[in-house]
């Protein structure tokens, strides 16, 4: 039997795509000061094993011990390897978001853990130890909790009378937040940043960890990571992403990002698409009935929700208003061609 492996947006071995709607990576990227350094990133040697400069930069952003920095080579390698850890400290259940990132189930199933989706955050108040993924903003929704909310799931997963559980907040797409304030991360829960796709970068694979303290969960981590996990490149990707172009380049791209998705919003709004609300660049979209049957042939991509369990929904992600004009122009050739075929049926 083949498994079933988890479905992306992005790159596929389909045929090329000019306009990929489907990725949820900045369009705008990457930032050029970043991008040099990752080019210069020296490929003849072994980095660092221990990753010492690294951590202690990354730990002096996030105000921790740089012991509690764990580089990992992507987030979906950090949440294969958090979902280990979890397993061999004895946790059997693992909650995910629904709808949500797949690694986050695949994982654990791959595992022999059981999955619990959850669609509101109260059905994680369940008292039992669990390992619990939050996505903040939450792909494919880009929606997120508030800190109330957050305080009330961290509590509750360290009073659990059978052992604690593991909180992990996915940070993925925080960079890429368009609107609200920054929430309030509880101390006792996992940060994963996977900042990759905010800089446009999602080939480079790259990925951190900010553990909560250096208890056994870390110490599981720590051992179970391959030697020198994170590449030449991730490194320099890493080593350069708390630093005040990349961070004031982002901004700009923010703001950018802003007006394109008002534009693309109104866009589809014309075409008859229920658009759903989102804090991110991307959102959930539902287009009218077969009206973007065949759009892959002009080149274009966007990603089905199906797997998210949204049978006729996309997620959509923000792109330039020429990738915008050329999906506009598909779509209402498409429209053309329907009507046409349906005038010759009747
Ligand atoms: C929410 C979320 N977390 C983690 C990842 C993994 O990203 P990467 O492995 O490129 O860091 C993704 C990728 O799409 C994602 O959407």
């Amino acid at each position: 039997m083949i498994p079933t492996l988890p479905l992306h947006g992005g790159t596929d071995s389909g045929p090329w795509v000019v306009h990929d709607f489907s990725t949820n990576a900045n369009p705008l990227g990457p930032p050029p000061a970043l991008w040099r350094a990752v080019q210069q990133a020296d490929r003849q040697r072994y980095p660092d094993p221990h990753y010492r400069a690294l951590r202690e930069q990354l730990a002096a952003a996030h105000a921790v011990p740089p012991e509690q920095i764990l580089p990992a080579a992507g987030g979906a390698e950090a949440i294969r390897r958090l979902t280990l850890a979890a397993l061999l400290q004895g946790l059997r259940e693992v909650w995910v978001p629904q709808p949500g990132f797949g690694d986050y189930a695949a994982a654990a199933e791959a595992l022999g853990l059981s999955v619990h989706c959850y669609t509101v955050w109260q059905e994680l108040l369940h008292g039992r130890p669990a390992l619990i993924w939050l996505c903040q903003p939450c792909n494919p929704s880009g929606t997120r909790l508030d800190s109330a909310a957050l305080a009330r799931i961290a509590a509750a997963a360290t009073a659990t009378a059978a052992g604690p559980s593991i909180v992990v907040i996915d940070l993925a797409y925080e960079p890429l937040r368009l609107d609200g304030e920054a929430v309030a991360l509880p101390p006792s829960c996992w940060q994963l940043h996977c900042p990759n796709k905010a800089l446009g970068l999602t080939g480079v694979r790259a990925a951190y960890l900010v553990a909560p303290a250096p208890d056994d969960t870390w110490a599981r981590l720590l051992t179970l990571a391959a030697s020198w996990v994170l590449s030449a490149e991730g490194q320099a990707l890493l080593m350069h992403w708390h630093d005040a172009a990349t961070l004031d380049w982002l901004a700009e791209s923010r703001a950018q990002l802003r007006v394109w998705s008002a534009q693309q919003r109104a866009l589809l709004d014309g075409l008859g698409w229920r658009q759903r609300g989102s804090c991110t660049p991307f959102w959930l979209a539902q287009p009218p009935p077969q009206s973007i049957e065949g759009l892959r042939a002009h080149g274009i991509k966007l990603r089905d929700a199906e797997s998210f369990g949204l049978p006729g929904w996309m997620r959509i992600a923000t792109l330039t208003p020429p990738a915008q004009q050329a999906l506009l122009k598909a779509l209402t050739t498409l429209s053309t061609q329907t009507a046409i075929t349906q005038g010759f049926s009747k």
